[in-house]
């Protein structure tokens, strides 16, 4: 499929299946359990570093078998060819999105994004789409400063990043909702925008720094938001998750 038809496809999904559930839990028992928990309405799940170096490519196909559309969030960073390669195995598994780093370069996103133009994927899917991990919110400018040090500020490794990664053919970015008005500015409405940090209004932020809610990351320009706590830790996490999608419409 090719990228525009992909994100409209992306994009017209129902509010609950673009609300993300992370199962950040480390093991596939606690995965499959948790997936379970979050009813017909939680039909859209990140697998994280933390799950996948626990259970595998295994977990991916378990939880396609319960219809589940697969958040494959390894976050690649490596040599052009080892990305792609690794790109094309996500597309085999059947994921609906995977994430590299931009700052990969050019020839890394290029080469992913062209891996998975044509790579093969099981009876039922279509490719992931391939966003692009601009700077990780967890960064402090500070830190940004020890391992690349620049005339760069913050916002301006967002942007150029950010265009950067659209021009080799990424389908989007993951970005907090903080970087999403800098981020639209430089790549327009076009590419598929997913945004952590989302928080109910009132509720805890946990470890998350800067957090909007569901409304306010969709009226900066969010697609899909990725959440954690909110829904897994919740008494019902089915309800948490229906209140958040409600909130983004
Ligand atoms: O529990 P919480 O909602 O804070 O979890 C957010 C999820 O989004 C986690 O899986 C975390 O790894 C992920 N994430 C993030 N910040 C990023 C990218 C991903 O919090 N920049």
């Amino acid at each position: 499929m090719n990228r525009e038809n992909l994100i409209q496809h992306l994009r017209n999904l129902p509010a609950n299946r673009r609300v993300i559930t992370a199962l950040d839990v480390p093991g596939q028992t606690q995965a499959l359990e948790l997936a379970g928990s979050l009813g017909t309405d939680g039909g859209f799940v990140k697998v994280g570093l933390e799950l996948f170096s626990a259970a595998g490519p295994d977990v991916v196909r378990s939880l396609r078998e319960m219809d589940r559309n697969i958040f494959l969030d390894l976050k690649y960073h490596d040599i052009p060819n080892t990305v792609a390669s690794a790109a094309k195995m996500a597309a085999a598994m059947g994921a609906s999105l995977c994430t590299m780093h931009a700052s990969a370069g050019r020839g890394a996103m290029e080469a992913a994004a062209k891996a998975l133009a044509t790579a093969p994927v099981p009876e039922g899917a279509v490719r992931p789409a391939l966003l692009a991990v601009t700077v990780l919110t967890s960064l402090s400018e500070e830190e940004i400063t020890e391992v690349r040090p620049s005339s760069d500020n913050l916002n301006d490794s967002v942007g150029r990043l950010a265009a950067l990664a659209w021009d080799c053919g990424c389908d989007g970015m993951v970005c907090s909702a903080a970087d999403l008005p800098v981020l639209r500015k430089a790549v327009g409405d076009e590419p598929l925008v997913i945004t952590p940090g989302i928080r109910m209004a009132g509720a805890a932020t946990d470890d998350q720094h800067r957090v909007t809610t569901p409304r306010m990351a969709v009226d900066l320009g969010a697609d899909f938001l990725v959440v954690g706590r909110p829904i897994t830790k919740a008494n019902d996490p089915a309800a948490a998750l229906v209140a958040i999608a409600n909130d983004m419409e």
